[in-house]
């Protein structure tokens, strides 16, 4: 399986901090946001993957990034011209994936918790037999979201975008595992009413299919928001929080891929020492550790 990281857009609701910087570089405590999103693919064993961003943008994240070598993956970038759509990704993507399934992560969604390696895991082996794998996670406002409803038995209902009077608290991440079917049934679908190519469209297309899986996350996970300044500022100190008690960083791309078995721990002694900081000491103490 491949992976899709969608991040551009505008992000007017940080204005002015994301008017002339991408939302998604932005840090979140102590890394760029992207790191996020990034780590979660790598969790799931992804390690081919493609960016998607502004004209403006893109060149940013491939500064920071490169071609992926560093942490053993292989990375590629693609502009996006106009933020016309989720569901875009897959009709941008269809060059890289070159009928292969695909996972879909926006660039500015946060994820941790127990297990969340396994449930990817099982999401990616779902979808390549499949079909399509999402998530719904239970929040106390549903309506800026995509959200799912499930009858009695936990069957899938239905599914709808931000709707104003939601039929259930279960909002759909933005982490999507599709079959290789993706990219045809992207290239088919018509804007919404709003002008976009909806991602809720495509994951309706396999509702109506019956191939669509919903898996829940528990009540102790995280899923975190970063679409308001309040919200970016949280999940900071989140971050902050849970790195000092315990002492283990959250989404450290070097260690995730070290811990892979992507890099050597002589490779990530050398990432370590390139950094001058607490980031780059906590790689130099990991790798000391050796586990
Ligand atoms: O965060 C989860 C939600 O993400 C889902 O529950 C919704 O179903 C899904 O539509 C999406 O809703 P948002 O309102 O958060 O989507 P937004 O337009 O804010 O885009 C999400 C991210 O993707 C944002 O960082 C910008 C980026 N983006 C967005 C669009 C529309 C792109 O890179 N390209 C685009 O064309």
């Amino acid at each position: 399986m491949k992976g899709i990281i969608l991040a551009g857009g505008s992000a007017t609701r940080l204005y002015p901090l994301s008017k002339a910087i991408s939302k998604q570089i932005m840090p979140v405590y102590d890394k760029p946001m992207i790191y996020y999103p990034l780590s979660a693919l790598m969790l799931a064993g992804i390690r081919e993957v493609l960016v998607i961003s502004t004209p403006r943008d893109l060149p940013m994240f491939e500064e920071l990034l490169g071609d992926g070598s560093r942490i053993g993956m292989k990375l590629s970038y693609k502009v996006q011209l106009v933020p016309n759509g989720l569901a875009q990704a897959f009709v941008l993507g269809r060059e890289f994936l070159n009928g292969e399934p695909g996972c879909l992560i926006l660039g500015d969604n946060m994820f941790y918790g127990q297990h969340f390696g396994h449930m990817l895991k099982e999401a990616v082996e779902s979808a390549e037999q499949g079909g399509a794998c999402i998530f719904g996670y239970e929040v106390a406002d549903p309506r800026a979201y995509g959200v799912v409803e499930f009858d009695a038995e936990g069957k899938v209902l239905s599914l709808e975008e931000k709707p104003a009077e939601p039929k259930s608290n279960y909002a759909v991440p933005g982490l999507y595992f599709y079959d290789k079917t993706v990219c045809e049934k992207a290239a088919g679908l018509q804007p919404s009413a709003r002008g976009e190519y909806e991602i809720t469209d495509l994951n309706k297309l396999y509702l109506q299919e019956g191939t669509l899986k919903v898996k829940l996350f528990s009540r102790g996970f995280a899923w975190l928001d970063t679409g308001n300044c309040d919200s970016l500022l949280d999940a900071g100190n989140f971050i902050a929080t849970i790195q000092n008690r315990q002492g283990f960083y959250v989404s450290c791309i070097e260690e995730i891929a070290w811990r892979n078995g992507w890099i050597s721990t002589d490779q990530l002694v050398a990432l370590g020492k390139e950094m001058k900081t607490a980031y780059g000491r906590y790689l130099e103490r990991i790798a000391a550790k050796g586990n």
